[in-house]
């Protein structure tokens, strides 16, 4: 194998084309338009809660501390205000599964987070199977907060634990004892909900094999139903906070990749089956079984399960990808109020795509979801013609060389030794890879 060649950074792909790509052509009127276009198929309800009650320094994720209670007012009502317009802009629109992200979502606290979950029950149609997950911080969780969660619908609540060493908690800011996650978890079940994701990181400051070994043993006492374990991206350039870390602290390359390696092995050992890059669910999980069945997607919040791909998104730099492009919030809070409050979207970005770009972004989401595609097939779905498409993508020889792929009559399987390296394989199907090279996070 190429030494170096797969230490380039590499989007995550929970896009294509990705947020690198977008720009400022797409506003709120286009995303407006693009809404009432919508033909009615149902698609996700993504709500961004861009606030945590204090900052953890690996966090790459758009939020900052937040407790002034005025902000929290005006934010939430902001959320009620979009949601109000989302409504009347596209009001044959059915919710298939409602995501609470942040940030820290109940950091809005009980009575807001509580009237904007009623806000969404009186304006939309739901499918009665919806996935409604939330992210939880499990230091914050007590029972009140259980009981509001569980007044939302909650199906399922994803627990941030990262790792249980204290060495490491100490790196990054983040100190959360095992006993504070599993009196969450208690207070939690005892609400009535019962599907639990654990997410952890490897490759953080001052994590060894050994740390990461430790931290697994105690996850996998808590018996969640799946495991999201991503590798940390350190992006300081992104996240200035992330300087507060010391880079001299980091594993290289060749103990992240062990580090990967071992997650697998002990978590498929646990009675998880792989699912994807980074997930890993109980055999009987829907997860599991979607995978299973070729109907896993992925959206901007990893491995989803609901039928359609289309997501509308609430919320400071939330993310919506409909049908003609993908539109994003203002990442600022305080300009995302006030787009909100003068009475429009808050779009600050996005892109159109095109019927390639719309190919290109299939394969690559099952490469990412199944690690298999039939390419041939897929173009022929596109109205592409398949033979020169498929010579077009000049990076997929060095893949073959390599054994990371095979390829039988365009049909693209990735190759064990492939699977950890998934997001490169992907990038030879990514036609603006080589103009965002250097811009994106690490590979494994
Ligand atoms: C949006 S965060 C929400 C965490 C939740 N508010 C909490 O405090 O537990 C969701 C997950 O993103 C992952 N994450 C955040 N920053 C990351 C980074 N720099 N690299 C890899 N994963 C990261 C963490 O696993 C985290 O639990």
């Amino acid at each position: 194998m190429r030494r170096g060649f797969y230490d380039r950074p590499v989007p995550r792909y929970t896009s294509y084309p990705t947020a690198t790509q977008f720009d400022a052509s797409i506003g709120p009127v286009q995303h407006g338009e693009w809404l009432k276009e919508f033909d009615g198929a149902s698609a996700a309800l993504y709500l961004h809660v861009p606030f945590c009650r204090q900052l953890c320094w690996y966090c790459a994720c758009h939020t900052m501390a937040m407790r002034r209670e005025g902000t929290l007012d005006a934010y939430a009502e902001s959320l009620r205000q979009e949601l109000d317009l989302l409504a009347a802009t596209a009001p044959d629109l059915v919710i298939d599964a409602i995501q609470w992200g942040g940030g820290t979502p109940t950091q809005l606290g009980t009575s807001r987070l509580a009237d904007v979950g009623r806000q969404i029950d009186a304006l939309f149609d739901r499918r009665a199977d919806a996935e409604i997950s939330i992210e939880v911080d499990p230091r914050y969780c007590d029972s009140e907060i259980a009981e509001v969660i569980a007044g939302l619908g909650t199906t399922r609540v994803s627990l941030g634990v990262q790792d249980f060493d204290t060495t490491v908690q100490e790196a990054i800011n983040r100190p959360q004892t095992f006993d504070a996650t599993a009196t969450a978890l208690r207070c939690l079940r005892a609400a009535g909900i019962t599907k639990f994701n654990i997410d952890l990181v490897y490759g953080l400051p001052r994590q060894t094999l050994g740390t990461l070994s430790r931290t697994l043993d105690q996850a996998l006492t808590l018996e969640p139903n799946r495991f999201a374990v991503f590798g940390y991206a350190h992006v300081p350039w992104m996240k200035p906070h992330q300087r507060l870390i010391d880079a001299g602290s980091l594993p290289d390359g060749a103990t992240r990749a062990a580090m990967a390696a071992m997650v697998a092995d002990r978590l498929v050992a646990g009675g998880y089956v792989q699912v994807g890059l980074d997930h890993y669910a109980k055999a009987g999980d829907a997860l599991a079984r979607a995978a299973a069945n070729g109907k896993l997607h992925r959206n901007f919040q990893g491995y989803v399960t609901n039928d359609s791909s289309w997501v509308a998104g609430v919320g400071a730099s939330a993310i919506s990808c409909l049908p003609n492009g993908y539109s994003q919030n203002s990442s600022d809070a305080a300009r995302y109020m006030a787009a909100i409050a003068a009475g429009g979207f808050a779009t600050a970005r996005g892109i159109a795509v095109n019927a390639e770009d719309r190919l290109r972004g299939e394969i690559i989401g099952l490469l990412m979801c199944c690690q298999a595609v039939n390419i041939a097939e897929a173009c022929s779905r596109f109205g592409i013609e398949s033979d020169s498409f498929i010579a077009s993508a000049e990076g997929l020889a060095p893949l073959l060389r390599d054994g990371l792929i095979t390829m039988t009559d365009g049909q693209l399987a990735v190759t064990d030794r492939g699977r950890p390296l998934v997001r490169y394989i992907c990038a030879a199907f990514d036609r603006h890879y080589a103009d965002i090279e250097g811009k994106h996070t690490h590979g494994v």
